[in-house]
């Protein structure tokens, strides 16, 4: 494609209102999306009649000849602390201090209220999808993608619980102690997803404090907050009243009344390290807390001299720049070795002048518009000082930008002096670091304040080995001869130093959210005549071996 063209493109990027196809528009015919005011307290779902702030698309249009600008698609409610209070009361009532009806639900029940939920979710799609795409500019096929893997993610949960369950359905003895062990609800829980996943990440630690038994407050995150308005009368239709409770606002507004309160027993927050540091000093019995965090990471991709690097490249364009390079998982940082730098290099920046770029509803796009404000100049920002540093942009059209649109970098050779080398750049900017000896990187890994995943290319067995030795203890996944990633939701996602907290997965979140408890009695006659008893008459949701299949 000759360079015009691309250049062309970009700075005709935005569209006319016109001419936004009505079959991806979230309001076809142009207008506001009307449910952005709308949150979830004790059980109904309400309109707020308070203050809203306005929701601006990354996606710009123009009116007629006028400038492109970003769109304005709806307005989200801005709750004030005394709301945010009452939905803090309604979840704390709603938990009773592990007496209320939740709780104390048998598991089969809170199963059938989260399969009710999937069920009443999945007509929401295309709603949901549309709004995906305006509100945080992910792809068509990403953001079916993350409404397809919730889905999915919760039907697994449900699989899950059933399996802990039976387990849980057994008694034990030992040493004369004859005892049952269940899962308990920790209390009331504050779950915060993040703007890059404002569906799937919220609800992988939603869904499993809600089957747990937990009641919830959720916060909506910084974008992302239309796409949940279509799911307030699912929850409310299958939960009972206080269970779950959705609002939105400035964080520290609505956020304050859950987290400075006694009652709060967990927090799952993704975000920065530096927000879960001041809401963890926030809660009065930090002891209390238990906290499930996924934080900043900055994930290298190490290609070794031997390493297949067409693979190692095709493997590196998707790692870092799937959904523009706005995942925590996404590869960061790349290291090559010396001898297969230029080679890498020039490779890994034709591929990227190849990604298609343009609108999330265009077929086959790639890279997209930014949902952060001021992230192109941010983007720049970093190439301006990785190029007063010695390095150079090395894709052609790398760092043309038009408003929310930062066209894909690739920078060569970045060093520690350079800010693109520690800084968490979140977008699509590739830092590429040259070694000559891979303990220079082993180094970089073990002094970095993140700890999540890490990518290795190549195919000796000992040097993999030895590399795989080093990085284990010292992220929590080690990806080889493949990018980084969270999936499949089954396998353990979490992180050490500054990444995470806790570990998820789809059976890991239900232990993250609740606690063991058990029975223990004595094996005596009259003991266990007590216990046929109970679960004869049924006395008790705790003692009893009841199966769900
Ligand atoms: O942003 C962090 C996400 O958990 C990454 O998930 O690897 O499936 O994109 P992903």
């Amino acid at each position: 494609m000759p360079s015009t063209d691309v250049r062309a493109r970009i700075k005709n990027l935005f569209p006319k209102i016109f001419e936004v196809p009505g079959t991806h528009d979230f309001a076809p015919g142009g207008g506001l999306y009307e449910k952005g005011d709308l949150y979830l307290l004790d059980g109904e779902v309400k309109r707020w009649a308070g203050a809203t702030a306005p929701v601006t698309s990354p996606v710009c249009v123009s009116e007629k000849d006028g400038p492109a600008a970003p769109r304005l698609i709806g307005r989200a409610a801005t709750l004030t602390a005394e709301e945010a209070a009452r939905a803090m009361q309604a979840a704390v009532r709603a938990y009773d201090r592990g007496r209320g009806k939740w709780p104390q639900m048998k598991v089969a029940e809170r199963i059938h209220c989260v399969e009710h939920f999937a069920e009443l979710m999945e007509g929401t799609r295309e709603e949901v999808v549309r709004l995906l795409m305006w509100e945080i500019g992910k792809t068509r096929k990403d953001s079916e993608k993350e409404f397809d893997r919730t889905v999915e993610y919760i039907r697994d949960t449900i699989e899950a619980l059933k399996d802990v369950d039976r387990q849980a359905g057994r008694f034990s003895m030992h040493s004369g102690i004859l005892a049952q062990i269940r899962r308990s609800p920790l209390g009331v829980t504050l779950c915060m997803g993040p703007y890059n996943y404002p569906l799937n990440e919220t609800f992988t630690t939603l869904v499993p404090a809600l089957i747990m038994g937990n009641t919830v407050i959720c916060k909506l995150p910084r974008f992302g907050v239309l796409c949940s308005a279509p799911l307030l009368r699912c929850f409310a239709s299958a939960f009972p009243a206080g269970v779950v409770n959705i609002v939105n606002g400035d964080g520290a507004t609505v956020v304050t009344p859950a987290i400075a309160s006694e009652h709060l027993a967990a927090l799952a927050f993704i975000g920065s390290a530096k927000v879960a540091n001041i809401l963890k000093r926030q809660h009065p019995m930090p002891n209390r807390l238990r906290c499930i965090l996924g934080l900043n990471a900055k994930n290298p991709g190490i290609v070794l001299p031997d390493a297949d690097v067409g693979l190692a490249v095709e493997h590196c364009v998707t790692g870092a720049l799937s959904y523009n390079g706005q995942r925590c998982t996404a590869l960061k940082l790349l290291f090559v070795h010396r001898s297969r730098a230029e080679e890498f290099v020039a490779a890994l920046a034709e591929a990227v002048d190849k990604l298609p770029f343009g609108l999330p509803w265009e077929e086959g796009v790639k890279i997209t518009p930014l949902p952060e404000p001021n992230k192109s100049e941010y983007l720049a920002e970093l190439l301006a000082d990785a190029k007063k540093g010695g390095a150079k942009v090395c894709n052609k059209y790398g760092g043309l930008s038009n408003l929310t649109f930062f066209y894909p970098a690739v920078a060569y050779p970045v060093t520690p002096k350079m800010r693109m080398y520690h800084e968490e750049q979140f977008g699509p900017v590739i830092p590429v670091a040259v070694y000559d000896d891979v303990n220079e990187v082993l180094d970089y890994v073990t002094l970095a304040p993140f700890g999540q995943q890490a990518s290795v290319f190549g195919n000796d067995p000992k040097t993999i080995g030895s590399v795989v030795d080093v990085l284990a203890n010292e992220v929590s996944r080690v990806n080889i001869n493949a990018q980084c990633q969270r999936g499949p939701d089954v396998y353990p996602f979490t992180g050490r130093k500054d990444s995470a907290e806790g570990t998820l997965s789809v059976s890991d979140a239900l232990r993250c959210f609740s606690i063991r408890s058990m029975i223990a009695a004595p094996n005596s006659e009259a003991n266990t005549e007590l216990m046929q008893e109970i679960l004869l008459r049924r006395t008790s949701n705790f003692i009893n071996t009841d199966y769900i299949f």
